[in-house]
């Protein structure tokens, strides 16, 4: 007998924001879950849901003795990353989400959805977690609510973002929060034994509708997909937010350089995925640097806002680390790597037969046995890969020795300078100062990275991805270039703006640049060009620094000749180069600023002179 189903979501009194409750039993009616939990993120919640899932065996319970209160998790092998590929904008207009976003109409989208949640947490429990991204109650900050039927996204959001009772104060009755409705897409029957990573091979379906604000997710449990708060709300929906009020959200790290006289400048850098961002966030400067320090605000995103000082102020959104394993070690990155000893949670690296984890690159010596992300028995020669490339870990941003005493700070922190990188085998220098904003977004607007195997299989092909956000912005590319010219320009104490390449390799493939702590001399250069006080030398993309300009105590052999090999400025590159920059501004043409037009046409003229 067909019963029709009446949600009872029995809402705490602290929920009185009237379109919260209205929305919560529309999405239950819609759902149909078996029950309704409203999250508080407490350390009690966190407990027991992680009890729950190891008893489930989504988790895994780590060595405490290696790992203490850390769990490790196993994904289905069909849900490992985020698919830029089922990610969807859906503005009413196709223009309006641009040639390089995913479009569906509104409507249509909405009739595949209703068909595609309508029954699909039937046996599961829906959790409805609050959360802000951003300190709780800062002008900066925004208010999501998560609807999931994930534990492990549930005990995820808890780390990276603020769930909190006091969201609810925050919201009273007629707050605006933004809905975000998450379901693994994968229903239990009555008696139906459930699996320890349930997802939807089928279907999967990342929609945003940044008009109205809402997010849903449907078929997948794993990182950006299901975490709504990261690349979804603090990216998409928020650079469409920024755009209508005059801010920017951006796919950038934070970080501070304190000088040994105690002067601090605050600067952000745009870098794609597989390009060392987290690894710069939490630089180490050399022993030769004593006396400067570096402190992370942020490692994944910023959102920047004019202040009433004249300068753009910026905060992290996010409250915890989701970062990729493989690579990351006590060589590459300490204070990542001791930010993880406890408290972590990991997805798809390997296990040690001790109970600890273990990922390529975390020693130079692989163990002699561990058990695959997959759950196999895994030896050095078994020809594979012990831990997923896409695997990752997730803690409290807390946790990460480096974190700057200000990384909560409601008003932001001062930016000083931008920096767009990319991995670039050749053409593109070391460093670069822009001559203007409108040079400094061109730069950031053509940026592009050389792929690497373990995100595409081919090696080597530049992917055009301007400012990093290719993934992540929530409307008209060319849009978003207009959007931060205009903002940039109406700044009057406007940060520089420079491009980076850390990654350009000699005649056998190998880097020439050292890179890790060694950025620092670079970015030593960086902050004292923003104090004016380094000096640069004129090329036509650019200032940029002589040998002599940078620091090299302690790095003696690296001479002015690999220095040469790692800045020179070649014709013939960058005639390829700008033929490779038409063909993104042939893409974006019907809405392209026409300053990034003339400052194309500049640069051919100034460079063939
Ligand atoms: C990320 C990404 O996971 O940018 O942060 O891909
Ligand atoms: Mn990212």
């Amino acid at each position: 007998m067909n019963q029709p189903y009446v949600p009872h979501i029995a809402a705490p009194d602290a929920v009185r924001n009237l379109r919260a409750l209205e929305w919560v039993a529309e999405i239950a009616e819609l759902t149909k879950p078996d029950r309704i939990v409203w999250c508080d993120g407490s350390q009690a919640e966190y407990d027991r849901l992680t009890g729950e899932m190891v008893a489930s065996g989504t988790l895994r319970r780590l060595n405490p003795e290696k790992r203490p209160n850390s769990f490790l998790a196993w994904s289905d092998p069909t849900d490992v990353a985020r698919m830029e590929d089922r990610t969807f904008i859906c503005t009413q207009r196709k223009e309006d989400a641009g040639p390089t976003n995913n479009w569906t109409d509104p409507a249509e989208m909405r009739v595949t959805l209703a068909k595609l949640f309508d029954g699909c947490m039937r046996g599961r429990t829906m959790y409805v977690v609050p959360f802000s991204m951003g300190p709780l109650g800062s002008h900066i900050a925004q208010i999501g609510i998560e609807i999931t039927d994930s534990p492990y996204v549930v005990v995820s959001m808890h780390m990276m973002t603020r769930v909190s009772p006091r969201v609810w104060e925050l919201l009273g009755a007629e707050g605006r929060f933004v809905p975000c409705i998450h379901s693994v897409g994968a229903p239990l029957a009555p008696g139906q034994k459930d699996v320890p990573w349930p997802c939807n091979k089928e279907h999967k379906y990342i929609v945003h509708f940044p008009e109205t604000r809402e997010i849903w997710s449907f078929g997948s449990g794993y990182g950006g997909n299901a975490l709504l708060g990261k690349k979804c709300l603090a990216l998409r929906i928020a650079s469409y937010m920024g755009r209508d009020e005059g801010w920017f959200a951006e796919h950038m790290l934070i970080l501070g350089v304190t000088s040994p006289a105690g002067e601090k400048t605050y600067v952000t850098a745009a870098f794609p995925s597989a390009c060392g961002k987290t690894n710069f966030a939490m630089l180490v400067p050399p022993p030769a640097f004593a006396g400067w320090k570096v402190t992370t605000i942020g490692e994944d995103i910023a959102w920047i806002k004019p202040g009433k000082d004249g300068r753009l102020h910026a905060i992290n959104p996010e409250a915890g680390l989701f970062g990729v394993a493989p690579g990351t070690s006590m060589k590459t990155n300490p204070n990542c790597m001791l930010a993880i000893r406890e408290n972590t949670i990991f997805t798809n690296v390997a296990l040690t037969d001790d109970g600890d984890v273990w990922w390529e690159g975390m020693t130079d010596e692989k163990p002699a046995h561990l058990t695959d992300w997959q759950g196999n028995s895994w030896t050095p020669d078994s020809g594979r890969l012990a831990a997923h490339p896409n695997s990752r870990f997730t803690c409290s941003a807390r946790q990460v020795p480096s974190i700057d005493p200000d990384w909560e700070n409601p008003n932001g922190v001062p930016i000083s300078a931008f920096i767009f990188g990319g991995r670039r085998s050749n053409t593109v220098p070391l460093v670069v100062e822009a001559f203007s904003w409108t040079d400094g977004v061109y730069m950031a607007a053509t940026m592009g990275s050389e792929t690497t195997a373990a995100a595409t299989g081919k090696v080597g092909v530049v992917r055009r991805d301007p400012f990093a956000m290719i993934p992540f912005c929530g409307y008209n590319m060319a849009d978003y270039f207009g959007h931060w010219l205009k903002l940039g320009w109406s700044v009057p104490r406007r940060p520089h703006v420079f491009q980076v390449n850390w990654f350009r390799t000699d005649a056998n493939g190998k880097f020439i640049w050292p890179g890790f702590g060694e950025n620092m001399r670079v970015l030593k250069w960086i902050v004292d060009r923003c104090r004016g006080r380094a000096s640069a030398v004129e090329t036509p993309l650019g200032w940029v620094p002589d040998y002599a300009d940078i620091e090299w105590t302690g790095l003696e052999k690296f001479g002015p000749e690999q220095f040469r090999a790692v800045t020179s400025i070649k014709h013939d590159e960058w005639e390829a180069e700008l033929a490779s920059h038409d063909e993104l501004f042939e893409r974006l043409k019907d809405r392209l600023p026409r300053q990034l037009q003339l400052r194309r046409q500049m640069l051919h003229l100034d460079l063939g002179a």
